[in-house]
């Protein structure tokens, strides 16, 4: 488990190019955690940093956007918010989606469980002030060792507040 404290937007934009660095298909990354946290920002970062050009839209309506990044990487942005258990679970097109080929990031995961495989990095965002959040990430030990080598590459992070307690990975 990675705990980043992110400073600020523009801490979560260095979240989202490690995340984009250390990514490579066939790839999901799951991004939970409450209303306006972050979810749809992180998940922005991580498209334009993986090359996306033109207009990113939430997929909150859509349920699934698909992109071309650089190198012609596909990437998937599902919001499942919308997902209605049951029927609407079965009948939407995972396969369509989670593709050998493809970066897929997944807002609201805990709507499709059942249907996802085991993510490769799963962040959770909190709310800590109007324009900080905390960021836990939970991936295998060889990702996490990615992860932490990108966030370095990134150079120095922003403390995290003494109140924040324990730190383990520091700021963003
Ligand atoms: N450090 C931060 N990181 C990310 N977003 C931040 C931060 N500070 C403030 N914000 C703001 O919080 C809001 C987060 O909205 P966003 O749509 O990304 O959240 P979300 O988790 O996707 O919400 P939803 O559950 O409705 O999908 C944005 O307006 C963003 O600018
Ligand atoms: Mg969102």
């Amino acid at each position: 488990m990675v705990r980043l404290f992110l400073a600020s937007p523009a801490a979560t934009g260095r979240l989202g190019r490690a995340l984009a660095a250390l990514l490579s298909p066939p790839a999901v990354v799951t991004l939970a955690g409450e209303l306006g946290t972050g979810k749809t920002t992180l998940a922005r970062d991580v498209l334009r940093a993986a090359g996306v050009r033109g207009p990113i839209v939430s997929p909150s309506f859509t349920i699934a956007q698909s992109y071309v990044g650089r190198s012609g990487l596909r990437l998937n942005h599902l919001d499942l918010y919308r997902l209605n258990p049951g029927a609407d679970v079965e009948l939407f097109a995972w396969d369509d989606y989670l593709t050998p080929d493809a970066v897929t990031l997944v807002e609201w995961p805990e709507a499709g469980s059942a249907e996802l495989p085991r993510p490769d990095v799963a962040v959770r965002l909190y709310h800590h002030a109007p324009r900080s959040r905390w960021a836990e990430l939970d991936s295998t030990a060889a990702v996490e060792e990615r992860l932490r080598t990108a966030l370095e590459d990134l150079g120095p992070a922003v403390p995290a507040p003494e109140a924040g307690g324990t730190v383990e990975g520091g700021g963003l």
